[in-house]
């Protein structure tokens, strides 16, 4: 059998690192065999365990958490013209989500120790047609969900959780996948846990889940599985949707996932316990805060760098000895795209600041206490 583990080196780090068990395995070739690759019975059995996992109500897997987001905007009626506001410090799917409705993304600020959308750069950016905010849960800590939800109390203006980096993790004792009018989830190979490429969107409304089980189907009111057991042929595309569908199999690697969630959770938790207080005594490393009323899923663990130290040379020399660190991430509005569209730097400094600092280390639920010893050296000798 080949490495399962992956195509690095052994002696290669990787910022992020699935995991892929013989349970794992054995739950894609029995859903390989089930007769049901796409559309079947496994789909709403992973939403249903998925959503209990989360305290939520109802889950519409598709196939990638940008797809999640997309379903959002569409639930949510985001129409051109309307203004989305959108953290600067996320990946680009937060914010393109806006744009396939064809809605403006307006960037907002972060708070400069956890990089979480700041409320206050929030208020300042609400306009008459601002429709939703989405609040990314960077790194795996959950945005001041009470904050944005009284910034837009009584205003017509939804809040979408941009929660792919935060399986797992809570706010003031809730679960993500309560935080959000709609909160997505994404299961790409680095997140918590995989189904190849995967997400959901989790709501506790039952109209909008339905309306993004129609929108991942084409927008046609019916599926292939829903039709045999009708007996029925005819069905109506009723508004143009996408096929973002989630197959059976890929459910199926999910579930198996999932059952060992909560365990990668706490796996990542120990290790950046271990971190925080390994980096303790470097006085050119600080790690992120995480708020007391918060636990932090850890899907990143992100530092930032004293001013005086050059984040490009430290990151060239952490790869040069086999870390895997990374960069999570330029201000969305700097990439070429979004210039095209006319965004242009200042819009956010705090981010602009942050993001020549931060670096991402790795974190992965395998890593051992010799791992973190051995990025903690080489982080030293790497911004000395
Ligand atoms: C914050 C955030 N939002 C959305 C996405 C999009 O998820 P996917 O890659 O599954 O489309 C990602 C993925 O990296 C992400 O990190």
């Amino acid at each position: 059998m080949p490495d399962r583990d992956g195509p690095w080196e052994a002696a290669f780090l990787p910022y992020g690192k699935q995991e892929i068990a013989d349970a794992d395995i054995k739950a894609v070739v029995e859903a390989l065999c089930s007769g049901w690759l796409t559309t079947g019975p496994r789909v709403s059995e992973f939403e249903k365990a998925f959503v209990a996992h989360c305290g939520a109500a109802e889950g519409v897997a598709v196939n990638s958490g940008t797809a999640a987001l997309h379903c959002a905007m569409r639930a949510l009626n985001i129409q051109p013209g309307d203004e989305v506001i959108v953290p600067a410090i996320t990946f680009a799917a937060s914010a393109n989500a806006a744009l396939y409705e064809g809605a403006t993304p307006v960037f907002v600020d972060v708070e400069v120790d956890t990089l979480l959308i700041d409320p206050v750069s929030v208020a300042m950016k609400i306009t008459p047609k601002t429709k939703a905010i989405v609040a990314v849960d960077y790194a795996g800590q959950p945005a001041d969900y009470d904050a944005l939800r009284e910034l837009v109390r009584g205003r017509g203006i939804s809040i979408v959780a941009d929660a792919c980096h935060a399986p797992g993790a809570t706010y003031k004792g809730r679960s993500a996948g309560t935080l959000g009018d709609i909160s997505c989830f994404s299961f790409h190979p680095v997140k918590h846990l995989t189904t190849c490429e995967g997400g959901m969107a989790v709501t506790k409304d039952a109209g909008m889940a339905a309306h993004m089980r129609r929108f991942r189907n084409h927008g046609i009111d019916s599926d292939h599985r829903s039709r045999e057991a009708s007996g029925a042929h005819a069905y109506d595309m009723t508004e143009l949707g996408f096929n973002y569908r989630l197959p059976d199999v890929q459910c199926a690697l999910g579930m198996a996932q999932l059952t060992r969630l909560s365990g990668w959770v706490a796996a990542r938790q120990r290790i950046a316990a271990l971190y925080d207080e390994t980096l303790a005594s470097l006085a050119e490393v600080t790690p992120l805060t995480t708020r007391a009323d918060r636990t932090n899923a850890h899907h990143l663990y992100v530092v930032k760098l004293a001013d005086h130290v050059d984040r490009d040379r430290a990151f060239a020399r952490l790869r040069a000895e086999g870390i895997g660190a990374n960069v999570h991430y330029a201000p969305v509005y700097l990439h070429s795209h979004y210039r095209k569209l006319g965004y242009r730097p200042g819009i956010a400094p705090v981010a602009e600041a942050a993001a020549k600092k931060i670096l991402t280390l790795p974190m992965f639920p395998a890593m051992t206490a010799n791992d973190v010893e051995r990025v903690a050296s080489a982080l030293q000798g790497a911004t000395a």
